[in-house]
C-alpha cells in the first residue's frame, strides 16, 4: 500500500530512487514520482498511472539529480490517483512521502485552513507537511519539528522525509506501516518500504520498530524510539533475490508464478517433512495440549486458504477451529486467552488488519503463529512462533504460488498437531504425508488442462456474472477461484457452499449463468452432484471441474466437464485451486485487462 523510497548519497540519486520504485510498484501504481535536493534548490516530477508514466516524463524533461532524493508510488487512500494529489509533496521547505492513513486528517486540515494554509491536493499527506512548515517557523530545529508533528498525527504511516538547504539530511518515520533503513553497500543511507526496495543498495537492513524516527545523512544515521530517546535497532544481513523481478519466457507474472507451484510447493513442504522418514517438524513451541481452541485470521486470498486450513485442522486434531477476516476479528471484541494457539496467514506478512489482529491476540495471552512468506516482515519478528512458506518473492497482485504455499504449511501442520492430540495414528500420519508428497507431480498433471480451461475462458470473457459453487474444503477454493476472477476480469462472481444455493441464489439461475461446480471425487461428491442436477433443471450453463474418473458421469448428463488427476481427499484442495487460477488468467489475457497490476488493488495492503 504505496511504497517509499529515500536516498542520501551525496551523488546523484535519480537513477536508483526509479530503481526502487520499480520493485515498489507492487504495493500501488496509481501514481509515481521523485524529488531531489541540489544547491538549495527541490527538483520534483511526478505522474499519475503507473511508473513508467513518470519514466516517460522524466525522459522528456530531463533530471535535475541530486545527493538526496524520495520516491512513491501510490495506492491512492485520501484524493483522487491523480498528479496533483501524487507525491512527493512539497510545503514550502518540506518534501515528503508517506505511506498509510492519517486518521485525524479531517480535524488538522481545518485547523490549517483556518489559519489560511494553501493546501493544494486532498491528500492527508500534505496536511503533515503544512504542520512541519509551520513547526519549523517557530523553531527551526528540525529534530524537534518532526517529534512534535509526528506527535499530533493518528493513524498508521510511514513518512520519508526532506527540508530544503538540508542536503545530508534524509528522515523517516514508523507508526503502524512498515520502514526500513539501509545501511549501503558502498555509500550512504536509504530508507524504504521493504528490503526489496532496498535490495539494489544495501544488504544491511535495520527493520524500525513502531514509533521510530530516523535521522540519516550520507555517513550515519541516528534513530529514536517513540519516547524520543535515541536507541540502538539490530542490523539484519538480507539477501533478497531480485530474480524474482525478471518474468522469464512468460508474458505475466502469474504466469510465470502460477507454474513455479509445483516447485514451491516442493520447498515449503520439506522445510516441514523429511520425505524419506515421512517425519514432520514442527516448532516445539506447538504444543497442542496447551490449547483448546485454534484461531486463525487473515485477509483476502490467505483467508480462503484459512478457511481450507481449518477443515483439515478440525478433522485431524479434533479441536475446535476458528476462522475469521481480520478486520472484522480486530474489532468484535473476541474472547482471547492462553488457551487459544492463534495463527495468523499472510503472504507479505505486513497486512495492516492481519498484523492488528496478531498484536490484540498476543496481548491478550494467546500464544501466536504467522504463515508467512516474507521472513523479514513485521509477522515474522512480531509472533511467537514462524511458519514460513517458501514461494519466493510474489510480484503479481493476485497470489496463486502464495495461496498455494499457504495451504501446504497448513496441511503439515494439520498432520503435526493430529499426532500430537493422538486423533491421527502414525499410519495415517504417514499416509497424508505420502499423498502431499506426490503433490508437485499431480500439480504438473494438472497444467494438462489448460486447453480445456482457455476454451472455457474465453466463452466466460462474455459473461458478467459467474458462481462457483463446492462443497468441503471445495468450498473456499470456489470463493478463492471466484476472487481470482473478480480480481483480475473485473467479472462479477461469487464462490458459494454447493449446499447453501437452493437458500437464495439459486434464484438466479437461467441460461445466461455460468457456474463453475468443483466436485472432487470425495465423500460429499454426490452431494454435490444432486445439486448440479438442481441446478440442469433450472436450465444453468454449468462446467464441472471433477476427477478423471467422474467426468465421463457428467459428460453423459450432457453437461461440460473438465477432468483433474484422480486424487486423495486430503489434496484434493491443491489440485483443485489449479484450474480455477488457469480459469481467471486465461479469462483475463482473452479479455486483455491488466493481469499482473488490476486497477485498485495492491498486494500488500498496509492500511486497514
Ligand atoms: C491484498 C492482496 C490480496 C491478498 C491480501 C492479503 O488484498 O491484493 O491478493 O490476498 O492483500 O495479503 P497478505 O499479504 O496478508 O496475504
Amino acid at each position: 500500500m504505496c511504497g517509499i523510497i529515500g536516498i542520501v548519497t551525496g551523488k546523484s540519486v535519480a537513477a536508483g530512487l526509479i530503481s526502487s520504485l520499480k520493485l515498489l510498484e507492487y504495493r500501488g501504481y496509481d501514481s509515481a514520482g521523485i524529488a531531489t535536493l541540489q544547491n538549495g534548490n527541490i527538483w520534483r516530477e511526478r505522474a499519475a498511472g503507473k511508473l513508467e508514466n513518470l519514466e516517460q516524463k522524466i525522459k522528456e524533461v530531463g533530471v535535475v539529480d541530486g545527493g538526496i532524493g524520495i520516491g512513491h508510488t501510490r495506492w491512492a487512500t485520501h484524493g483522487a490517483p491523480t498528479e496533483v494529489n501524487a507525491h512527493p509533496h512539497i510545503v514550502d521547505n518540506v518534501v515528503l512521502v508517506h505511506n498509510g492513513i492519517i486518521e485525524n486528517y479531517q480535524e488538522l486540515r481545518e485547523e490549517l485552513l483556518a489559519s489560511n494554509a494553501k493546501i493544494m491536493s486532498d491528500t492527508d499527506t500534505e496536511i503533515i507537511g503544512h504542520l512541519i512548515s509551520r513547526q519549523l517557523k517557530i523553531n527551526d530545529d528540525i529534530e524537534i519539528a518532526i517529534k512534535t508533528v509526528v506527535a499530533k498525527l493518528r493513524g498508521a504511516f510511514a513518512l520519508a522525509i526532506m527540508i530544503k538547504g538540508q542536503e545530508d539530511l534524509l528522515i523517516g518515520a514508523r507508526q503502524g506501516c512498515p520502514l526500513a533503513v539501509g545501511i549501503g553497500d558502498v555509500e550512504g543511507h536509504y530508507i524504504g518500504s521493504d528490503a526489496l526496495a532496498l535490495s539494489p543498495f544495501s544488504r544491511q537492513i535495520i527493520y524500525l520498530e513502531e514509533g521510530d524516527l530516523v535521522f540519516a545523512s550520507t555517513n550515519s544515521y541516528k534513530i529514536f524510539d517513540k519516547s524520543h530517546n535515541e536507541v540502538t535497532r539490530q542490523v539484519n544481513h538480507i539477501e533478497v533475490q531480485n530474480a524474482a523481478m525478471d518474468k522469464g519466457n512468460h508474458k505475466h507474472f502469474m504466469a510465470k508464478e502460477f507454474f513455479e507451484q509445483p516447485d514451491v510447493i516442493n520447498h515449503t513442504l520439506a522445510h516441514y517433512i523429511d520425505l524419506e522418514s515421512n517425519k514432520i517438524t514442527i516448532d516445539a513451541k506447538l504444543d497442542i495440549t496447551k490449547f483448546d481452541r485454534i484461531i486463525i485470521v487473515s485477509c483476502g486470498t490467505a483467508y480462503y486458504a484459512a478457511m481450507v486450513g481449518k477443515y483439515w485442522l478440525e478433522n485431524s486434531t479434533n479441536m475446535a477451529v476458528e476462522v475469521d477476516v481480520a478486520s472484522e476479528f480486530r474489532y468484535r471484541n473476541p474472547p482471547l486467552n492462553d488457551k487459544c494457539l492463534f495463527i495468523v496467514v499472510s503472504q507479505s506478512g505486513e497486512t495492516a488488519d492481519s498484523l492488528a489482529a496478531l498484536r490484540l491476540a498476543k496481548q491478550k495471552g494467546c500464544t501466536t503463529a504467522a504463515v508467512v512468506n516474507v521472513a523479514t516482515s513485521t509477522m515474522a519478528r512480531e509472533a511467537d512462533i514462524i511458519l514460513p512458506t517458501f514461494a519466493g518473492t510474489e510480484i503479481c497482485v493476485a497470489s496463486t504460488k502464495g495461496f498455494i504455499c499457504q495451504i501446504s504449511v497448513l496441511a503439515t501442520l494439520s498432520i503435526g498437531l493430529g499426532l500430537q492430540t493422538g486423533q491421527l495414528n502414525q499410519d495415517d500420519a504417514i499416509k497424508m504425508t505420502q499423498e502431499l508428497a506426490q503433490l508437485p507431480r499431480l500439480i504438473n498433471q494438472c497444467f494438462e488442462v489448460e486447453s480445456d480451461v482457455i476454451e472455457l475462458a474465453n466463452d466466460i470473457a462474455k459473461v458478467e456474472h459467474v458462481l462457483f459453487l463446492g462443497r468441503h474444503t471445495s468450498y473456499p477454493i470456489a470463493m478463492e477461484g471466484a476472487l481470482k476472477l473478480k480480481e483480475i476480469t473485473y467479472i462479477h462472481a461469487e464462490g458459494y457452499a454447493a449446499g447453501e444455493l437452493k437458500h437464495g441464489p439459486i434464484a438466479l439461475i437461467d441460461e445466461k449463468m455460468p457456474l463453475i461446480i468443483i466436485a472432487p471425487d470425495n465423500a460429499v461428491y454426490e452431494k454435490t452432484r444432486s445439486n448440479i442436477e438442481e441446478i440442469a433443471a433450472r436450465g444453468g450453463d454449468i462446467t464441472v471441474f471433477t476427477s478423471e474418473s467422474r467426468a465421463k458421469e457428467i459428460q453423459k448428463l450432457g453437461l461440460k466437464a473438465i477432468a483433474l488427476p484422480d486424487c486423495s481427499e486430503f489434496v484434493s484442495a491443491f489440485v483443485y485451486t489449479i484450474p480455477v487460477q488457469l480459469l481467471a488468467y486465461h479469462t483475463a489475457v482473452h479479455m486483455g485487462t491488466d493481469v499482473d497490476q488490476p486497477r485498485n488493488l495492491a498486494k500488500s495492503v498496509t492500511v486497514e
